[in-house]
């Protein structure tokens, strides 16, 4: 059954997931424009999250303090242990020291060109919280888990996964993006109504995996080839609370007519 976004209390959020793209410098100048183009309303409306490189990250930081933007700055990756020798990875205490508030844990990417499992996953998954970040956990299938009908059990094992072992409080303040990998930066979407499917069910696995409370609360994102000319249909859908967008997050213009679905939605 779907729930009702008006009803609880989970804000819309929109996140800007920009890759390996844009240096320090690129990223100031991206946000500068983007915070020209976004007003107070929007902010009031829906949280807006970005995620630049990690070597962005302390820019970003002075910016977003400097001029008092509501942008909330997020990461793309972090390690699951605070320190240690792990050459070439970042610990979430230095995220959490940087101001970063958002994580994203277990993207596609990631899972597939580096080998993260589901149990490296949920270890990130309790490691951002355990310093104050809010996970935004990824799922998804694969084109060829799809077209056999694998779908919902795919998501629904990397959820349980990330998720049993945390509590109904730590749940609800979560967030799980679901993006298919044959949708990521290929222009092809999930249907508003497939991606809805999927989002349902995994509110659904969410209720019997941890609390019906958890899975009222958590929201849930929908990331694949996210346009403006898009968003508006999947914000449409009851159980979808915001989007995970790559490639049109780099472009600040695209990025806040996104952001301001709103607008020319309703
Ligand atoms: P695109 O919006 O470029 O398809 O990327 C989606 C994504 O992977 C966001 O994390």
């Amino acid at each position: 059954m779907p729930s009702d976004r008006t009803s609880g209390d989970r804000t819309p959020i929109v996140s800007g997931n920009w890759k390996m793209n844009n240096n320090h410098f690129e990223a100031i100048q991206c946000v500068q424009k983007l915070a020209y183009l976004l007003q107070k309303d929007d902010f009031d409306a829906v949280e807006v999250t970005i995620h630049p490189p990690f070597t962005d990250l302390r820019s970003m930081q002075t910016l977003i303090d400097a001029d008092q933007l509501r942008l909330k700055l997020g990461a793309q990756n972090c390690h699951p242990d605070d320190k240690g020798a792990f050459t070439g990875e970042i610990s979430p205490v230095f995220l959490a020291k940087l101001g970063v508030q958002y994580v994203i844990v277990g993207h596609s990417e990631r899972r597939e060109s580096f080998g993260e499992n589901d149990e490296f996953v949920a270890r990130k998954v309790a490691a951002v919280q355990k310093h104050g970040m809010t996970p935004i956990l990824c799922v998804g299938e694969t084109l060829a888990e799809r077209e056999s009908g694998l779908t919902l059990d795919k998501v629904k094992v990397q959820v349980r996964s990330a998720l049993e072992k945390r509590t109904s409080e730590q749940v609800k303040s979560m967030v799980i993006a679901y993006e298919p990998i044959w949708a990521i930066g290929t222009g092809r979407n999930a249907s508003p109504e497939d991606a809805q499917e999927v989002i349902a069910a995994i509110r659904e696995e969410v209720a019997s995996v941890v609390s019906r409370p958890a899975a009222q609360a958590i929201r849930l994102q929908y990331g694949g080839s996210v346009k403006a000319g898009t968003i508006a249909d999947i914000m449409r859908q009851p159980d979808i609370d915001g989007v995970l967008v790559g490639g049109a997050s780099l472009d600040p213009t695209e990025f806040a007519r996104i952001v301001q679905y709103r607008r020319h939605a309703f």
